[in-house]
Order: C-alpha cells, then sequence, then structure tokens
C-alpha cells in the first residue's frame, strides 16, 4: 500500500484557502475547483512511463522523450467531481471521461449509486478518479467497487479536501488505489460533514443553496 499523497504547494494552499471561504461564490469556486485540479495533475501523473523518440529541431536531429503506456480516462463522481474534470482535460485532453452518479443519503450518509457510464475500452486505461471532498470514504470506495467490477486494475483516486475518517475506509477498502489529497482536514461533525471543510461541494459548485 502507498501512503496518501498530500500535496504541499503555496499555490494549491492558497486556492484551498479561497476555496473554504464561505463569502467565494458559485463561479470564483469553479474556476478554484479547476485550477486546483490542474496543480494536482502534474503531481498523480509525475510516474507516467515515458520513450525515447527522435525528432528533428530545426538546428538537428535528437532523441527526445513522450509519454508511453496505456491511455487515461478521468472518472468524476457525480455531481462534484464535475468540476475538477476541465482542470484536468486541460493537461491531458486525449483522456476520455466516465461518470459515477452517487448522492449520500441524507439519514444514514451511506452512498446511493444512480449512474454510471464509463468509456467502453476502461479496462485498457489507466484511471483517475475525481472527487473534491472525502468525507467518510463510502462514495469513493463504491466508485471504485464500480470500477473494478468493470475490470479495471491501474486507477488513482483524487480529492481537494480529506477527512481521516475517509482517508482509513478508502486505504482499507483498497490498497492498490493511490489517493492524491490537496489538504487533510480534521474530523467529521455529527452530519458526516468534514471539518472545517468547504461545505457541500456539489451545492457550492452548482450553486443549489
Ligand atoms: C459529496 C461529495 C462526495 C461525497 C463524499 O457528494 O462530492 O461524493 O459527498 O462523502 P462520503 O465520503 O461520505 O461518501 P454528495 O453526496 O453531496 O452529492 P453531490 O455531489 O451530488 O452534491
Ligand atoms: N460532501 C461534501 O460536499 N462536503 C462534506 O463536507 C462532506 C461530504
Amino acid at each position: 500500500m502507498s501512503k496518501p499523497f498530500i500535496m504541499d504547494h503555496p499555490l494549491i494552499h492558497h486556492k484551498i484557502t479561497l476555496l473554504r471561504d464561505k463569502n467565494t461564490g458559485a463561479k470564483e469556486f469553479r474556476e478554484l475547483t479547476n485550477e486546483i485540479a490542474t496543480l494536482m495533475c502534474y503531481e498523480a501523473t509525475r510516474d507516467m512511463p515515458m520513450k525515447e523518440v527522435e525528432i528533428e529541431t530545426p538546428i538537428c536531429i535528437c532523441k527526445a522523450k513522450v509519454i508511453s503506456g496505456r491511455k487515461v480516462a478521468f472518472v468524476p463522481i457525480l455531481r462534484a467531481g464535475l468540476g475538477m474534470v476541465d482542470g484536468l482535460l486541460s493537461l491531458v485532453p486525449a483522456a476520455k471521461v466516465g461518470h459515477i452518479g452517487m448522492y449520500r443519503d441524507p439519514v444514514n450518509h451511506l452512498p446511493v449509486e444512480y449512474y454510471c457510464k464509463l468509456p467502453a475500452d476502461i479496462q485498457e486505461r489507466d484511471i483517475i478518479v475525481l472527487d473534491p471532498m472525502l468525507a467518510t470514504g463510502g462514495s469513493a470506495v463504491d466508485a471504485i467497487d464500480q470500477l473494478k467490477k468493470h475490470g479495471c486494475s491501474n486507477i488513482k483516486f483524487m480529492c481537494i479536501i480529506a477527512a481521516p475518517e475517509g482517508v482509513e475506509a478508502l486505504t482499507k477498502a483498497h490498497p492498490d488505489v493511490q489517493v492524491y489529497i490537496g489538504e487533510l482536514d480534521d474530523h467529521l461533525n455529527e452530519h458526516k460533514y468534514i471539518v472545517p471543510g468547504l461545505g457541500d461541494a456539489g451545492d457550492r459548485i452548482f450553486g443549489t443553496k
């Protein structure tokens, strides 16, 4: 099992602080979510395999590196994961995008899946699952269960804010999944919201509250 990778970069900390602020409106919240996802993509793709090719610059022929290996898919967990997709596609435009729809039951806080549409060749792709919030971990664990049922193996999970409870649940259920976290928060409250957190990510992205 690899340890979760927790980001430590001034730009990411600064943007997450703006995201947490309750006075940040939906437009800025969406922009920040995508910008943070772009910065985190830099770390989450660091281990992409490379190969050497021969090219000709205006000066000479030389050997140069390009990305090789399997193709990539991004899988946002609806709704809030959608807010991260464009940020990652700006760096990996050839990636395909699958969608898994989940909401947390308001009473027992357990995830309920309502949608799943994945690229036909998903099992041949390296996958990054996207969700800004890892709270109890239920949604992430179930989404990754679903991907494994479809034959997927090389899966990473990226979130902007995580609670220790969610990290523990996810790494226990899926020790093979590398987890990337923007900032690790303190705990969950009695409603299973992350403290200090940023509130309900889906509502803040889509302005539904
Ligand atoms: C939020 C969030 C995660 C989930 C995290 O989604 O985007 O998917 O909660 O909580 P968990 O780790 O305890 O499962 P929500 O259920 O609010 O749905 P939404 O994105 O449609 O608002
Ligand atoms: N989902 C959210 O959007 N925020 C939380 O704090 C927990 C779950």
